[in-house]
């Protein structure tokens, strides 16, 4: 818990650029997110049933299985965006069962968006200083008695833009319009996005899907560099198996609303069962 606190309040600009452990340091392997025993029905479906999974903190965690299996409502749950039947969902030693997904985003816990065709007009860096919340600009009380500090938070959030558009290795677009980005950079861009507030969870569901083979190893490089240089959580849905199986460890597979398996993907893939009844499809079809 005195993770985030220490994170939030850094004002230094490269703060959002350190590590994962403010709270002394060391590897530790407590879940940040902790799904109890969710349920979750659609009329007469059960589209999460009863179902408890772990993300620990700092890992990156990939989530598996067939088409309707579940996947998306988990996180539209763990997000915020529908509340359970049933079951408590823990963010960071926290109940926040119920909350809102502006809550949990304030919170650190932030899933990403395709870019709003309205921002298609503007420039890459001013696409990530669009998204900072909080800053003291949005506060009229603020402003009246301190002008000079949202000019402060200006130069501040396109300075933050600029390291995180350095960060991902976008600087020879960082002027372009991000509707004349390609697909692939777009998405970079979506993760350069939750760069610009303190989250501690990524939540990315098929990110991949769309990308070409080549900005998906840039994609999955930035996915990585974010979990080892700065510490970020990923939560990662991903049909791409190859992906999930460079990306993740561990593996959750989830069917018809359950876990039904956990492990390294090489586990995942050498279980002729899971295999088989779950996919659908003989072992090497997905290997
Ligand atoms: N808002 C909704 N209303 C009714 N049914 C829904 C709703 N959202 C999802 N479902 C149903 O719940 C089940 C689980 O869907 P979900 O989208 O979570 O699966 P998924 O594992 O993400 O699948 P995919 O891999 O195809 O994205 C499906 O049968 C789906 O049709
Ligand atoms: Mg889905």
């Amino acid at each position: 818990m005195t993770g985030f606190c220490a994170y939030a309040q850094m004002p230094d600009k490269l703060a959002f650029m350190t590590g994962k452990h403010q709270d002394g340091g060391g590897v530790s392997f407590d879940a940040v997110i902790d799904v109890k025993n969710v349920s979750k029905r659609f009329g007469g479906l059960r589209a999460v049933n009863d179902c408890s999974l772990r993300v620990e903190r700092g890992s990156i965690t990939g989530l598996i299985g067939p088409n309707g299996a579940g996947k998306s409502t988990l996180f539209n749950l763990v997000a915020g965006n529908i509340t359970p039947d049933s079951g408590q969902i823990i963010f960071d030693g926290q109940d926040v069962t119920g909350l809102k997904p502006h809550q949990l985003f304030h919170r650190g816990m932030l899933r990403t968006f395709q870019i709003a065709h309205e921002f298609s007009n503007m420039t890459a860096v001013e696409n990530l200083m669009m998204v900072p919340s909080g800053q003291p600009g949005e506060s009229l009380f603020r402003t009246w008695l301190t002008p000079g500090t949202v000019k402060d938070a200006d130069r501040h959030v396109r300075q933050k833009a600029l390291d995180v558009i350095d960060f991902l290795k976008l600087g020879h677009v960082k002027n372009e319009l991000a509707g004349n980005l390609s697909g692939g950079q777009k998405k970079l861009l979506e993760l350069g996005r939750t760069m610009m507030v303190d989250a501690k969870v990524v939540l990315l569901d098929e990110v991949a899907a769309g990308v070409n083979r080549t900005l998906l190893q840039d994609l999955a490089a930035n996915i990585e560099r974010m979990n080892q240089e700065l510490g970020y959580t990923f939560f990662v849905i991903e049909h791409d198996m190859d992906l999930i199986g460079r990306l993740c460890d561990p593996v959750i597979v989830m069917a018809q609303g359950e876990k039904i398996a956990e492990g390294q993907m090489e586990e995942i893939r050498a279980n002729p069962e899971i295999i088989e009844a779950y996919f659908g499809a003989p072992a090497e079809a997905v290997a």
